[in-house]
């Protein structure tokens, strides 16, 4: 069997991993300033990290969804206290699809309607209801095509009006800062005026931080920046620092039932093992400080290479933008600097989302590069 060929793949293969450093198959080393998109919150291979899920492996890997899991409840303890998100309760699933398509189920239970307002760029995953959120008609299947999706541009307040005051929206969804679209962001302005707007029209805001979630932005949550407090909020990404594990936070003004939402393997013993790990460490490692830090630096040290035009994002979920198409430059950055960076819809944008415990000398490292690249 060969495999169903969907990823155009670079030619380098990662086999070890240690902090931000990866070595290939040939002995080579890289520095991974994409975290596998988003996704190394704490550094490769953390032994913090790799203690805490062997020890969970001695013990248990999985039991199902029908018995007693002190962990879940240590794991939404942990949160809540750490995020400010002591007033949600908190259900656990596998990716950030499965977490956004579950946060627009709740809010379509909730509201008893099925219409949904996304914005324009916006990225929700590759599933029904959450590719159909998604402003990519090429991912999206007839079969998607059937969820009822108003794109909305961001930061139109009268375009917002008019779509909430006209029709029955179930839910809004959207980015507190755009991860695949190109690191645009809702102003505070406009951020409290839909939270307002959602209130008034008995409509569920649904805060997609799979990518802007858990330290990355210099706060918990990137929404956090803006003041507002969304009902639902979905996670996945840093969440498990690789570990593939997902979730949502929802508003306890929501009342659960037995049965309304479920999964086989989300809160699993292992993922919360995971989970556990990585807020330990953000917590001991101080790594939000850290994002935000580190972050101001790298703006520092961007400001001195005319070629970038803006500097977006917050943190360290940055994206630096050229006046040219940057494909290839990313590609000599990996292959000639053995340096890793992420693209996005936006071509001219370069993507920085490393571990968020980098360091000030790991970003000169990336700007000489980028330097010698250029
Ligand atoms: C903001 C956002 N939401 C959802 C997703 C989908 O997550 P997953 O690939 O884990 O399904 C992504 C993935 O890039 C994302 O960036």
């Amino acid at each position: 069997m060969k495999l169903f060929d969907v990823y155009p793949l670079y030619d380098v293969t990662p086999v070890k991993a240690k902090g931000i450093e990866v070595w290939d198959d040939k002995g080579e080393k890289y520095l991974d300033f994409y975290g596998g998109h988003a996704v190394i919150s704490i550094g490769h291979t953390h032994p913090h990290y790799v203690k805490r899920i062997k020890e969970q492996l001695d013990n248990m890997a999985f039991y199902s969804n029908s018995v007693q899991n002190p962990l879940q409840k240590e794991l939404a303890k942990k949160l809540g206290e750490m995020s400010g998100c002591e007033d949600y309760d908190l259900f656990m699933c596998n990716s950030g699809a499965e977490a956004n398509e579950n946060a627009l189920k709740m809010a379509s239970f909730h509201t008893g309607k099925s219409k949904v307002i996304a914005f324009t760029n916006s990225f929700h995953g590759r599933t029904s209801a959450a590719v159909a959120a998604t402003d990519n008609p090429s991912i999206n299947a007839p079969i998607n095509k059937q969820q009822e999706v108003t794109f909305l541009p961001l930061n139109d307040k009268e375009a917002f009006e008019k779509a909430i005051t006209s029709d029955d929206y179930c839910a809004v969804i959207l980015e507190a800062i755009q991860g695949v679209g190109g690191l645009d962001e809702p102003t505070t302005e406009f951020f409290q005026y839909i939270a307002e707007k959602c209130k008034e029209n008995n409509v569920v805001l649904i805060a997609d931080e799979v990518q802007s979630g858990y330290g990355r932005s210099g706060k918990f949550f990137a929404f956090q920046h803006h003041g507002i407090k969304p009902d639902i909020i979905s996670i996945a990404k840093g969440m498990g620092n690789g570990f593939p594990v997902g979730g949502i936070l929802i508003h306890d003004s929501f009342k659960p039932s037995y049965g309304l939402l479920g999964t086989t393997f989300g809160g699993n013993h292992l993922a919360c093992a995971a989970c556990l790990a990585v807020l330990e460490v953000l917590e001991d490692e101080n790594l939000m400080d850290n994002a935000a830090k580190v972050g101001l630096y790298f703006r520092k040290k961007a400001a001195e290479i005319p070629q970038i035009k803006n500097v977006k994002g917050k943190g360290l979920m940055i994206g630096l933008e050229f006046d040219f198409e940057i494909a290839d430059l990313r590609k000599k950055m990996i292959l000639e600097q053995h340096m890793f960076t992420g693209s996005a819809k936006n071509k001219k944008l370069l993507r920085f989302l490393p571990a968020l415990n980098i360091t000030k000398e790991d970003i000169d490292l990336f700007f000489e590069a980028l330097k010698k690249t250029l």
